[in-house]
């Protein structure tokens, strides 16, 4: 069935920008990736095409995936993992810097601390400009393209599905995105529990509202484990908190064996990483853990079937 590109040439920013149809061609990409590289490590679709990846906030995954995801392709790269050695130490805007690279690339990944600062840039940007995780309060699409992927592939669907995020979900940009992608799926379940002083982003919770999906808010979460189908754990993130508050919530939901035994023998148990202590490393070993393995290899194929999307019409 021919489906549209409707990523060709254009900014990914925000997981509100796409329809079930297009997330259905990114998985759909994605699969053809997930071949590629098992029969044949990559091939030299990208070719001549070059990506900046300019992250001034710290990665692992998400940087080194793009890198590969673009090498695989036979494309070239421009990577910054930090920009201190770059002119933004002399005080370069964002807009000024992309629009200096758009010059170079075909495409600019960029991490930044200031939500909503990507859609700025982009308008300063002829290069399209994918969002690699923005700010405290803001996105990271593509670890919900991930996440929702990785579903789809071991549950077969996402529809009736019922999801459970745990933790600080006031600073956790890739649940934002995961939640507001969930509102293409018909008949979701979310409970989110969160310690008090960290719920949801307000612009998340009236998206939520606005799309009708069943959800709820609490902060004990223990009983609805026998009924949960996702099991979405979050780091604390320290960084964008005082010292003070990160003492009085770090550690109030840790995950272990006699938790994960409460649930389905056909269930997931996710995290986007880094981990600290939120999840047991007891819990690494269980089957229905998909965090170092599933989940963290499909970063790799969703980001090259992105990069073939945005750089490739057909
Ligand atoms: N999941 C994720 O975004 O990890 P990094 O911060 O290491 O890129």
């Amino acid at each position: 069935m021919f489906m549209k590109n409707d990523f060709f040439g254009k900014d990914v920013i925000s997981v509100n920008d796409y329809s079930r149809e297009d997330l259905e061609l990114l998985f759909s990409r994605t699969n053809e990736m997930k071949k590629l590289v098992e029969e044949r490590g990559g091939d030299e679709r990208l070719k001549r095409k070059m990506m900046a990846a300019l992250f001034y906030e710290p990665s692992s995954r998400t940087f080194s995936s793009f890198i590969s995801a673009m090498q695989r392709l036979g494309g070239g790269i421009i990577p910054l993992n930090g920009m201190t050695n770059t002119s933004v130490a002399k005080g370069e805007t964002l807009e000024d810097t992309a629009r200096v690279f758009s010059a170079y690339v075909d495409v600019l990944v960029i991490r930044h601390s200031q939500a909503g600062s990507l859609a700025t840039a982009a308008k300063y940007c002829s290069k399209p400009i994918i969002n690699a995780g923005e700010g405290a309060t803001g996105e990271h699409p593509t670890q919900a393209f991930i996440d929702l992927f990785t579903i789809k592939k071991i549950f077969g669907r996402i529809e009736g599905l019922h999801f459970l995020i745990i933790g600080d979900l006031a600073h956790y940009r890739p649940t934002n995105s995961l939640m507001m992608a969930l509102t293409n799926f018909k008949n979701i379940t979310l409970t989110l529990a969160t310690p008090k002083q960290v719920p949801i982003q307000d612009y998340v919770r009236k998206f939520l509202k606005v799309s009708k999906i069943s959800f709820s808010e609490t902060s004990e979460f223990d009983k609805l484990l026998p009924e949960v189908d996702v099991l979405y754990v979050t780091r604390v993130k320290k960084e964008y908190m005082s010292e003070s508050l990160y003492r009085e919530i770090q550690g109030s939901y840790i995950v272990n064996n006699s938790l994960v035994k409460k649930m389905k023998k056909k269930s997931l148990i996710m995290h986007c990483l880094p981990r600290i202590d939120e999840i047991d490393k007891e819990v690494d070993d269980d089957p229905r853990s998909v965090y170092f393995r599933d989940q963290l290899q499909n970063g790799l194929y969703v980001r090259m079937a992105l990069l073939d999307l945005v750089l490739n019409k057909d």
